[in-house]
This record gives structure tokens, sequence and C-alpha cells, in this order.
């Protein structure tokens, strides 16, 4: 019988939780906006600077050789988390940001005016922005699958939005501000009947468990490295190798090209002709790093945890008068959002702090959804992650119940 997951043992893994604030045991519940680092990833971006630091390709020295074949191994430890068939369909970008700007920017540029893009209503600005981009600049449609009440997207209107326009399906794989879990491997699948490409924002789907691309069946999918454990400013974006190939760059610039001169260009193929400019590195080895410990970990125990976490949470906070939880769907990560009669979210927050608990408030890069729950001016967020306790939920029902009664 495997060991049971042992949350302490977890948790001494990551410095940053050891700590106070305001005079209280920090309780780190922030997760969906970033996560701490285990010290094997700080340990990995230390060492690079302390040893390999050196621009990476087309160096002859040998700081150069060992960076590129570290910058390149960490391409590998990535392809392999996310089980992609091949090396080349993973590209190094900022995250899913620049993930689905690089998508919208290149794949965009097959488009026609009239042509649609079906998202949800449950995205995050970073699918919804880049769209509306190209709305305005080339005419295209933005359709969206409806979210039910309890913050479940309206799988049953998905088939009726699908038209001889559409040209991508792009949802996220959990939604940031509520928690809900999508069920993308359905969506993909619809969407490969139809012979539309599809896009998963994996941001939020990665830090809760192993992620396998082709089990999906998308043809990209964007995650973020600081909100799994790595660096901020890189994550990757994989992309099926035919697209890579077909797709015309996104940016232009050194270490994409083959041949360059001033009456044409020779790209690189892929995945380099989509990374120009020097990239992130140290990042790039960080992210391996945390990939890595990620695929260490036991995944079965951890997801035990953290619906232990939620449940707690959900129940513990429901039960304080005056608390509407938003997003209540039945299949969720680790989320609770919720808003309170008469008090607006930042005031709690602002009094969490004060109680060492970091929470986020507000819309979460998330405005659609949070207008259709009724809480336009955003919410308080407590997102959980493999290392958080059932303890420091309690610290978190006792001090919101606490802020509730210095603020009524
Ligand atoms: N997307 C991040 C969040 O959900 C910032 O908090």
């Amino acid at each position: 019988m495997p060991a049971a997951f042992d949350v302490t043992a977890l948790r001494a893994q990551f410095p940053a939780l050891h700590q106070s604030i305001h005079g209280q045991p920090l309780v780190y519940l922030d997760n969906a906006a970033t996560t701490q680092k285990p010290q094997c990833v700080i340990d990995a971006v230390r060492d690079f600077y302390l040893h390999d630091n050196a621009n990476i390709h087309r160096g002859v020295h040998s700081l150069s050789a060992r960076a590129t074949e570290r910058y390149e191994a960490a391409r590998e430890s990535i392809r392999r988390s996310l089980n992609a068939a091949n090396l080349d369909e993973i590209v190094f970008v900022r995250g899913v940001t620049e993930a689905i700007n690089l998508v919208a920017a290149s794949f965009g540029q097959t488009l026609k005016a009239g042509d649609e893009i079906l998202i949800s209503a449950l995205e995050h600005h970073a699918n919804i922005v880049p769209w509306h981009l190209l709305r305005e600049r080339q005419g295209i449609v933005l359709k969206v699958i409806p979210a039910t009440a309890k913050g479940e997207l309206d799988l049953a209107a998905l088939p009726g939005l699908i038209t001889p326009r559409t040209r991508l399906i792009a949802v996220n794989q959990v939604s940031n501000a509520l928690g809900t879990i999508n069920p993308v491997q359905e969506i993909c699948a619809l969407a490969r009947a139809h012979g539309i490409p599809s896009l998963i924002d994996g941001a939020q789907g990665l830090p809760h468990g192993p992620v396998d691309v082709q089990a999906i069946g998308c043809d990209f999918y964007a995650f973020s490295g600081h909100k799994v454990f790595a660096p901020s400013g890189v994550g990757a974006l994989y992309a099926r190798r035919p697209w890579l190939d077909t797709l015309p760059p996104y940016q232009g610039g050194g270490d994409m090209i083959e041949v360059v001169r001033f009456d044409g260009v020779r790209y690189a193929p892929p995945p380099a002709k989509f990374e120009a400019g020097t990239p992130n590195i140290e990042g790039a080895i960080g992210l391996a790093a945390a990939l890595d410990w990620h695929a260490q970990q036991d995944w079965t125990g951890i997801a035990r945890h953290e619906a232990e976490l939620l449940a707690a949470a959900t129940a513990g906070l429901a039960g304080l008068p005056g608390v509407r939880l938003i997003g209540t769907a039945p299949h969720k990560a680790a989320v609770v959002s919720f808003v309170m009669d008469g008090i607006h979210p930042h005031d709690i927050g602002t009094l969490l702090d004060a109680q060492g608990i970091a929470v986020r408030t507000g819309q979460h890069c998330a405005m659609p959804i949070l207008e259709q729950l009724g809480a336009s001016s955003g919410t308080v967020r407590a997102s959980f992650t493999c290392y958080n306790t059932l303890q420091e939920v309690e610290s978190l029902v006792r001090a919101v119940r606490r802020a509730q009664q210095m603020l009524s």
C-alpha cells in the first residue's frame, strides 16, 4: 500500500511558506494567482547562475554550450510532463497570455472576416482579449459557450454554436475565478469531430495534476510556469506539429531564422521559428525543475487532500451568515470564491492580510462570468494547492468571521 500523502513533508520543501505576516503564521491561499516555489526550483535557478550562465545557441564557448544543453533539456522535461509526442511541439513563451496571443496573431492570419472563434463564458481575459483584437482588426466573430448559475459550462448549448465558420474552440481547463473543471476532453472530441482545432488554457489545470495533451486531444495547450511552482515569465505552448509547420511566425528576430537578407528571409524550423530573441533561459531551467518535481508527486493523494480542503472551505464559508459562494459547480478544483452582504471584497482581503492570510480579491481577470453571477464588484478568492492544510482552512474561516464582525 502506498504511503499516505504527507502534507507536512511537502510543505517543508517550500521555504516561503515558513514565515510570519503581521505577527501571524503565513496562510498562503493565493495559489491561483501564483504558487510558492520548492527548494529544488530555487536551487536549479541559482545553480544555473552560479555555473552555466550564458546565452544559448550559436555560442562556441563552453558556457554557452552548457546553457544550450540545459535549455533544450528543459524542453524535454516539458514534453515529458505534457506527454507531447514530439519535442519540437513545445514552444517556450512568457506564459499563457503570450501563448494565446501567439496563436491569435499567427493562426489569426489564416482567418477572414466572419470567421468564428468559440470561447466560453468562464474564460480569463487572456483568452478573450486576444480574440477581440482580431475582431477589431479582421472582423472575426467571437461566440461564447454559456455558463449556468452554478458556473458550469452549458455543454448542451455547444453543438448549436458550431457553424461552418467556426475556426477554433478555445476554453480553459479550470476556471481561475470559480474553480470549475471543464470537460476539455469532451469539448476537444466534439471540435475534432467537426474538423475544428481546439486550444486549452491549462493555467489552472496543470497545477492540480498531471496533464496528457494527447489524451485531451487538443491542438494547442498553454500553461504558465509561475502557477505550477516555477519562476514567473516563462511557460509553454504545446502545438501539434502540423500547426507549427504551417503557421507563420509570431515575432521576428534572432534565433528564429535560417537565412536573412535584405530581399528575403528563411525561417528556422519549429519550435525555433516561434522563439525570437534571447528567451528566459533561467526561467526554462526553473520550469523544468518544477515539472520534474511535479512528476514525482503523489497526485492521487494530492487530489484527495485538495478535495478535503475544498469541502472544508466550502462548508465553513457557506456556514457564515451573509456569505454567498460564487461558483458552485459539482466538479471543482480547490478554489472558493465568495461575496459577503454589504462588505466590499477588498475590505475582507485587507483584514485577512492583517491576520496573516493571503487571498485575492477583485475580478480575477474574469469580468464576464463575475458579472453574470452577480459579483461585478469582485469576490474574495481563496485558492488552495497541494501544500495547504486543513488547519489553514480553519484559520481562513475564523478570520473571515472576525473580519465580518469588525466590518458590520
Ligand atoms: N490569472 C491570475 C489569477 O487568477 C492572476 O489570479
